[in-house]
């Protein structure tokens, strides 16, 4: 090499380097886009009380980048589990049963870095229609060796006075028992209201869907990390 060569030299390391910075920094930010919550809300109300509560966890996930989506349960077909266990025969990450939106719901979770089951109370427990969505994707996963092992799962539940832990308790058992990893807040993750809208006053409530967000958040970074 001469020495009129040197600062071609230079100039093509510095223009590599420049573009293995940038390559870099695209694929960092791509991996951190990728990441998504996926919440399925089982109350028969649309847009109620449960599904504000899951938009305030939403709201923080968006603030770190995280993509989400909402599926609301009310008017969909939904049936519970026939006990067949057909998903421990053909092991195939499907319920055997067809023709509702279960197997959807189950590739949605499967997509997703993070899952919210989210439900008012009725009569001190979850909506039959959630539970029934456990039951089925639950042993689904439990067929398929806990495939939803090691994702981030998080409860919400709407309730007018009385009944929510019990609720809440409820979600909680399909996480643990399926492997999945469950973040704090600062209260239980419970809302107070009656009527649709109501739980926009229950100050306390919002705040906890909101830190509830952002510990969600940071655990599935660290999870990815
Ligand atoms: C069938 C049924 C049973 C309910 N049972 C309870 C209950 O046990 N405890 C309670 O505090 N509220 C109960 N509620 C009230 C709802 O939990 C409350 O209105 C909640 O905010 C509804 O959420 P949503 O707007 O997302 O449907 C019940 C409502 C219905 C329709």
């Amino acid at each position: 090499m001469t020495l009129s060569d040197k600062p071609h030299f230079f100039t093509r390391h510095v223009i590599v380097l420049r573009f293995f910075y940038l390559f870099m920094r695209e694929w960092l930010n791509e991996k951190e886009k990728e990441m998504k919550v996926v919440a399925f809300n089982g109350s028969a109300r649309k847009d109620g009380n449960t599904a504000i509560l899951v938009n305030a966890v939403f709201k923080e996930l968006k603030k770190q980048h995280i993509k989400t989506e909402l599926v609301q349960l009310a008017g969909k077909k939904i049936r519970g589990c026939t006990a067949c266990r057909k998903c421990f025969e053909n092991q195939d990450k499907r319920c055997a049963v067809k023709g509702d939106i279960v197997n959807d719901c189950i590739e949605k979770m499967l997509e997703a870095d993070g899952i919210i089951l989210a439900s008012p109370t009725y009569f001190a427990d979850i909506s039959p229609e959630l539970k029934a969505l456990i039951d089925r994707s639950g042993f689904v996963a439990k067929a398929n060796q806990d495939m939803f092992k090691r994702k981030v799962g998080a409860a919400v539940i709407a309730v007018r006075r009385a009944g929510a832990i019990h609720a809440f308790d409820t979600i909680n058992h399909f996480f643990f028992i399926s492997q999945m990893v469950v973040p704090g807040s600062s209260y239980w993750n419970v809302g107070l209201g009656l009527a649709p809208g109501d739980v926009n006053s229950d100050d306390e409530g919002i705040i906890t869907m909101k830190t509830l967000g952002a510990n969600m958040a940071w655990l599935m970074k660290k999870i990815q990390e």
